[in-house]
């Protein structure tokens, strides 16, 4: 197949956009809630996400999937070069949850798993720092990422995996409007053991009155 009729088909068929995470959310972009604003790490922010992520280590891994061995500065800066590859690939976009008040990082919000082919479909998932938790900053992260899937990616669904153990999880999910489609056996794991997992997702159709309850809840930005 000649190069231009299998980008038509990418484009066509799979609706695949190429580079989409990087042409439609720059370095530069910000996407913005009430009290946070989600936006693509630099290298510069290497320093603090590795602060981030060392004082988090032991919280994280009871929660999430194992953090490196050691998390050294060219680690982080090798996991900011990933997202950015990753990016441009259209295969997962990584942003970081910044307090619009100090511009402190208070943790990662992902795209995962992104699939532009017959399931139009990504994966959400999402940490903060334990000292900032219960303030609403993963609610409104989510709400946001959940947004900018459905309105700028044209994605069909938006799914999380969440532990039964994992309540604080399982109450942002419940408190967004996610529908629990039930278990999938065994597919976490974490806390070196695979984990059951509790699967929610919105759909598209469901997005938009979704949407406005967000904004009323002012989880959303103006
Ligand atoms: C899950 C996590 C991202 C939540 O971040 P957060 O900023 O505290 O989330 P929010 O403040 O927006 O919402 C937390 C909700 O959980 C509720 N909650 C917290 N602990 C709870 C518990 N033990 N039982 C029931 N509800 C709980 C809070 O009351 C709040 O709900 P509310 O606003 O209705 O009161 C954070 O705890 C975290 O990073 N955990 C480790 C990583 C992780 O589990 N990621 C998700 C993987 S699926």
């Amino acid at each position: 197949m000649a190069k231009s009729s299998y980008s038509e088909y990418l484009l066509q068929v799979l609706q695949r956009p190429p580079e989409v995470f990087s042409g439609v959310m720059p370095l530069s972009r910000k996407l913005y809630a009430s009290n946070i604003y989600l936006r693509r790490c630099r290298k510069i922010d290497a320093l603090e996400l590795r602060e981030l992520m060392l004082k988090n280590r032991d919280y994280l891994e009871k929660w999430i999937q194992p953090q490196p061995e050691a998390i050294t500065l060219n680690c982080v800066t090798e996991l900011i070069t990933e997202d950015r590859l990753l990016a441009k690939k259209g295969l997962r976009l990584d942003l970081g949850i910044f307090r619009i008040e100090d511009d402190k990082m208070l943790g990662r919000i992902a795209l995962h798993s992104v699939d532009f082919g017959i399931q139009r479909s990504a994966g959400a998932s999402y940490w903060v720092d334990e000292e900032e938790t219960n303030n609403g900053y993963a609610t409104e992260a989510l709400s946001t990422l959940v947004s900018f899937a459905f309105e700028e990616i044209n994605l069909h669904r938006i799914w999380l995996k969440i532990t039964k153990q994992n309540k604080a999880s399982t109450a942002i999910a419940k408190k967004l409007g996610f529908k629990s489609e039930g278990i999938s056996r065994k597919c976490l794991f974490i806390n070196r053991e695979w984990q059951d997992a509790n699967v929610f997702s919105i759909l598209d159709e469901e997005y938009d009155s979704l949407a406005d309850e967000w904004i009323n809840n002012n989880y959303l930005g103006a």
